[in-house]
This record gives structure tokens, C-alpha cells and sequence, in this order.
């Protein structure tokens, strides 16, 4: 007999949500992990801790600059930056001791130590080997490095670096701007250093809505961050306390070096499946690493699943966190499902910036009959209120059916915002649903429902 009905590797947001979904559908189950805490990448080294900071910077930020506009004067407060490390760190210690917490309460067994898989049905963790019916690798990334650049998670790091700096950095620079490199340039620009983006395109966050990607840029400019764009990154150079960049610029080949105490590598994370054993197996996984999964999220061996970062698709923590509710389901020989074309994505910089579904880019390349809505919070009184009248709210709508095609959002509370556009999403609502709405004044979604509103007879407000 088994041991157990499933084994998870990993206990990220993949693994852990899985784990619980598991136990309470009555499965006997255990999840092993490797880290001294549970919670993987997001709750130790990624979503969590780059939140906080996120958080810290953005109240020192808002002391600054907007506290005497209100009548609160005083001395703007100074950064420990020694405290501010130590709220991050206990931020992180609630979080992984919450999971802990839940794995007690839902019984799910927690098996320490790093996995691989001898055999099908099989898990070994240092010597003991553990018998499953079923196997679910929820083994995450790791970020992936660049030719020519030696991380010391000192001088040059990764995001896991950049959230212990033992001081903050005054000058520097951030290979790649993506999602990490712009949370955490953010995070270093408003607590005083001078931060300069290199990136290999033209545009920023490749993939998101172009209106959005413009204006998003140039806030950032506002705030300090400097971008050289275009600019393929030939290799870094470490001095004892310092490093010089290279790159080269793509549209004439000219080559410049830039120094900086700190250089930040967020070009983009892999899979991490190192140590499981999955090429002996013969488990497919993909040229680039991703472990394949049918609709079922099962690989080519019978009785292992996969799921989260370690597979294709977005490396967003929500996105590890349904496929692990939804391979439960089928565990449990239900109808686990997820869907793909309502997945947010969220920036978490002041502004946040959020997106779902269709891009304007996607939807002319497709050759659809699209309406644009768009409304501005400048229009938006709660927003003026709090100093945040900057950025807009894009909704995309069939323009035959007025079907809801995709949202895109620069503006306050944008990650709290597209949480309305993905339930109309998931109902297949009109924009004209959204905009017959009653929406509570005064508030951040007011902006949504205008921009519905201006997919049809117009916005009041603008
Ligand atoms: P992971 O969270 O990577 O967890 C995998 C776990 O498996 C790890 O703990 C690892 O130790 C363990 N493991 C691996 N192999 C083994 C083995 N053989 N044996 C035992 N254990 C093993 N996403 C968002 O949605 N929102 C955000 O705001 C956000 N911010 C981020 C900020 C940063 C700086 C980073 C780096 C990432 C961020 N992400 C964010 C991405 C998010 O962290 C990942 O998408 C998410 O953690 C993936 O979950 P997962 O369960 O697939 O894997
Ligand atoms: P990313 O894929 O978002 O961005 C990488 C950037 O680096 C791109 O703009 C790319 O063009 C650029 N680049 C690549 N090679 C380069 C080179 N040689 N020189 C200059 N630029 C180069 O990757 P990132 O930011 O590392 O994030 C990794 C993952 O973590 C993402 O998939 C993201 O989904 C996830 N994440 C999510 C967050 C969120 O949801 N808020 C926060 C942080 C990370």
C-alpha cells in the first residue's frame, strides 16, 4: 500500500495550495521541501519580502513629497535601513509560519529535505524513500543568468540579493526591464539611490499593452529611475567594491560602460527541476526548460503531475496557485480547470499597473473588431484626493457583441481594480454589464465603470 495518495515537491504557492486543496478533498498527502520554511520563492525571496519593501519606500516616498501638501508637517522620516530589513524579514516569518499553520490544520505531512523521484510512485528525501500514488513536481525557478556575468549575490545580484543589500546601494543598475527589475529599481530610486535600467528592447515589460508600457516609462522617469534602452548588455566587469557594465547599443553597435555599487541581474527566471531525476525517468521537458504537462497537467509518466513556474505559461504566483487547486481536483477525480485568458498581472510600483486578457496589440494582429474605452483618473475624485491622478483605465470590448476583451490599468489600486474586470471576464460580460454597475462614490473603480461606460454612449466624467 502506498504511503500516500499524493506527494507534492515543493512547497511554494504551487505546491502548498495544492497540498491543502489535496487533504481537504480527503487525500492522504505529504509535500516535501527543501528550504528550512515553507511558502517557496514567492514567500521567502519574491512576492512577499519585494512587497514590503515595495511598501516601506512607497510611505517614505509619499513623507516626502505629498505629507506638507496636506497640512503634515515636520521633518520628512530618515531610513534604518537595518529595521526596515528586520519588518521585511518578520513580514516574511508570518507568512511561512502561516503555511505551517495551515499544513497542521489540514493535515498535510511536511517532509524536510530536497526530493527526486527514483521511480514512478516513488519519492526519496535523504534516505528514506516514500511511496505515492500520485507525484506533483511544484519544484518552481530560479533566475536564469546571463553569458558573460558572474552573480555574487554581493555586488552583482539576483532579486534575492536585492532584497538583503547591506546598505543601500548609491548608484545602481538594473540589467532587464521586467516586472523585477522595476519593482526593485522603484524600491532603490525612492530610497535615494541613483538607479539607471538597461534594457535589451526599446519598450519596458515586454508583452504589456503599448499605451500602458509608454506611460508607464515615463512615470518612472518622473520618479528618478534613468532608462538605456535598446542596449544589449556584453558582460560585467567586478572591481573590489564595484562593478562596471558593459553593453552595447543595438542601433549603431556603439559600446559604453556604466559603473555602479550594486548591479541587479532581472533578465528573466527558469525552471528549476535540478536534482529530481526527471531526464532518467524520461520525463519531456521542453528546450527551455519546462516540464510538459497535458490540459491535465500530467507529464508523459503516469502518475507524475506538474504544475506552477516549473511548466510553461506565466511565472505569476495566482497562476502556480490555481493549477495547484485545479490538479487536486483531478486527483480527487473531479474537474480541475483553469483558465488561461483571465490571468492578471500586476506590477506593484506607485502606480501599480495591471492587466488581463487582450492586448490592442493582440487583438489588431488577430484582425478583431475591437472598441476601446478609456477614462483617465485624473477624473476620478478619490484619486485626486490622494495625489494619484496619473495613468487610466483601458478596457478592450468586442465591438460587434461588446463582449469584454482584455483591461489594462496604470493608476491607484490597478491591482485591486482588475479583479472586477476578470469576474466579468469569467462571466463573459458585456462592457455594458460593467457600466450598468452601481459603483460606490467615491472610489478607485469608478474609473472601470467610466471606462465601460466610454465603450458605449460615453464617460461621464471626462
Ligand atoms: P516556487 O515558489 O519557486 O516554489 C518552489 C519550491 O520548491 C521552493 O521552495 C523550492 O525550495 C522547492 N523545491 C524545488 N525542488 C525541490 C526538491 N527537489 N525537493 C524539495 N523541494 C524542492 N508572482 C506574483 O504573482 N506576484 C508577485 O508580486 C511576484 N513577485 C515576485 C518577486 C520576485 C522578486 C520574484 C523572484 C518572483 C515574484 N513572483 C511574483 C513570481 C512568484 O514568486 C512565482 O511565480 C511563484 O513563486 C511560483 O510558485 P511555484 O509554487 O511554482 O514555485
Ligand atoms: P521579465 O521577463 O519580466 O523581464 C526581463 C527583462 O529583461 C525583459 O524586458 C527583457 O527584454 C530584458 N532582457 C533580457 N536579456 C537582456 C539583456 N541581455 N540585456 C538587457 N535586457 C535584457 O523577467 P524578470 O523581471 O526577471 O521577472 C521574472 C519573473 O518573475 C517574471 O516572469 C514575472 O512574472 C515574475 N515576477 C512577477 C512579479 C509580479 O507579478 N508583480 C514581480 C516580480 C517577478
Amino acid at each position: 500500500m502506498a504511503d500516500y495518495d499524493v506527494i507534492i515537491i515543493g512547497s511554494g504557492p504551487g505546491g502548498y495550495v495544492c497540498a491543502i486543496r489535496c487533504a481537504q478533498l480527503g487525500l492522504k498527502t505529504a509535500c516535501v521541501e527543501g528550504r528550512d520554511t515553507l511558502g517557496g520563492t514567492c514567500l521567502n525571496v519574491g512576492c512577499i519580502p519585494s512587497k514590503a519593501l515595495l511598501h516601506a519606500s512607497h510611505s517614505l516616498h509619499e513623507a516626502q513629497h505629498n505629507f506638507t501638501k496636506m497640512g503634515l508637517m515636520g521633518k520628512s522620516p530618515s531610513v534604518d535601513w537595518k529595521q526596515m530589513l528586520a519588518y521585511k524579514d518578520d513580514v516574511i516569518g508570518q507568512n511561512t509560519k502561516g503555511i505551517e499553520f495551515l499544513f497542521k490544520k489540514n493535515k498535510v505531512d511536511w517532509i524536510k529535505g530536497w526530493a527526486s523521484i527514483p521511480a514512478a510512485g516513488q519519492v526519496k528525501v535523504g534516505d528514506e524513500v516514500h511511496n505515492a500514488k500520485n507525484i506533483v513536481v511544484a519544484s518552481g525557478s530560479e533566475p536564469s543568468s546571463l553569458p558573460g556575468i558572474t552573480v555574487d549575490e554581493k555586488i552583482v545580484v539576483t532579486s534575492t540579493g536585492a532584497l538583503e543589500l547591506p546598505k543601500i546601494p548609491k548608484k545602481m543598475v538594473v540589467i532587464g526591464a521586467g516586472v523585477i527589475g522595476l519593482e526593485m529599481g522603484s524600491v532603490y530610486a525612492r530610497l535615494g539611490s541613483e538607479v539607471t535600467v538597461v534594457e535589451f528592447l526599446d519598450h519596458i515589460t515586454p508583452g504589456m499593452d503599448a499605451e500602458v508600457s509608454k506611460v508607464f516609462q515615463r512615470t518612472l522617469k518622473k520618479q528618478g529611475l534613468n532608462f538605456i534602452m535598446g542596449a544589449a548588455v556584453q558582460g560585467v566587469e567586478t572591481l573590489k567594491t564595484k562593478a562596471k557594465v558593459n553593453y552595447k547599443l543595438r542601433k549603431d553597435d556603439s559600446e559604453a560602460t556604466i559603473d555602479a555599487d550594486v548591479v541587479l541581474v532581472a533578465t528573466g527566471r527558469k525552471p528549476f527541476t535540478d536534482g529530481l531525476g526527471l531526464e532518467a525517468l524520461g520525463v519531456e521537458i521542453a528546450p527551455r526548460g519546462q516540464i510538459k504537462t497535458d490540459a491535465h497537467w500530467a507529464t508523459n509518466v503516469a502518475g507524475i503531475y506538474a504544475i506552477g513556474d516549473a511548466i510553461d505559461g506565466p511565472m505569476l504566483a495566482h497562476k502556480a496557485e490555481d493549477e495547484g487547486m485545479a490538479v487536486a481536483e483531478v486527483l480527487a477525480g473531479k474537474a480541475g480547470h483553469v483558465n488561461y485568458n483571465v490571468i492578471p498581472g500586476v506590477i506593484y510600483t506607485a502606480p501599480e499597473v495591471a492587466t488581463v486578457g487582450q492586448t490592442e496589440e493582440q487583438l489588431k494582429e488577430a484582425g478583431r473588431a475591437y472598441k476601446v474605452g478609456k477614462f483617465s483618473f485624473m477624473g476620478n475624485g478619490r484619486a485626486k484626493a490622494v495625489f494619484a491622478g496619473d495613468g487610466f483605465v483601458k478596457l478592450l470590448a468586442d465591438k460587434d457583441t461588446d463582449r469584454i476583451l482584455g483591461a489594462h490599468i496604470i493608476g491607484p489600486g490597478a491591482g485591486d481594480l482588475i479583479h472586477e474586470v476578470c469576474v466579468a471576464m469569467e462571466f463573459g460580460a458585456s462592457a455594458q454589464d460593467l457600466a450598468l454597475t452601481c459603483h460606490a462614490h467615491p472610489t478607485f473603480s469608478e474609473a472601470v465603470r467610466e471606462a465601460a461606460l466610454a465603450c458605449g454612449d460615453g464617460a461621464i466624467h471626462a
